[in-house]
């Protein structure tokens, strides 16, 4: 039967990979675009725009946790302290890994002081000296973080698998920073150690 035939024999019998001197002559044309070669399907200018906004999120959540490992000396909360520099230590990591994406990607990775608050996703936050609110700021921040990596995700799809695995690891983490910031605020709610 013909429909039958057709469909034992897709794209006219032609292989589903591209062939390998195809590979080649492709990997040749426009060197200059690095990694990105001409079968990057994504929409570069966008997934680099989406990158530096991640970035700026990163940057912004690196300096609201190095603050408050800083100002919670004193009271009395050294493993939260501790929990805030390893927070701070793997946002920069993230940072690093999508500034490192953007430049393969041929983009400028930026990092100006007067435009990272408007660009950042998550907030820097303004709880001084108060444990609780310093915990709330934060999961508020991973929360509106991990919404923008799955929305960042799901955009990439299948069009820039590098990018796209990039950010689900980064995600995974987030994930986590978000449990234990809602379990160290729950713990310190019911040890009752917060004056609001
Ligand atoms: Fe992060
Ligand atoms: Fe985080």
């Amino acid at each position: 039967m013909q429909a039958s035939q057709q469909k034992t024999t897709p794209n006219n019998g032609k292989a589903a990979l591209s062939d390998v001197s195809e590979l080649r002559r492709r990997a040749k044309e426009h060197l200059e675009g690095g990694a990105v070669t001409p079968s990057y399907s994504a929409d570069k200018e966008m997934v680099i725009r989406l990158l530096n906004e991640a970035l700026a999120t990163e940057i912004v959540c690196t300096l609201r946790y190095r603050h408050h490992y800083f100002v919670a000396e004193g009271l009395a909360a050294e493993s939260i302290k501790q929990e805030f520099l390893k927070h701070a230590q793997e946002e920069q990591a993230h940072a690093d890994q999508i500034s490192e994406r953007i430049v393969q990607l041929g983009g400028d990775p930026n990092f100006d002081p007067e435009e990272l608050a408007d660009r950042s996703h998550a907030e820097y936050g303004t709880h001084n000296n108060d444990l609780a609110e310093m915990l709330r700021d934060d999961l508020v921040a991973e929360r509106v973080a991990i919404e923008s990596y799955r929305e960042m995700i799901a955009y990439v799809g299948s069009d820039d698998s590098t990018t796209r695995r990039m950010l689900e690891g980064i995600l995974a983490v987030e994930e986590e920073h978000a449990e234990e910031l809602a379990s160290m605020l729950a713990s310190i709610l019911r040890s009752g150690k917060i004056v609001t």
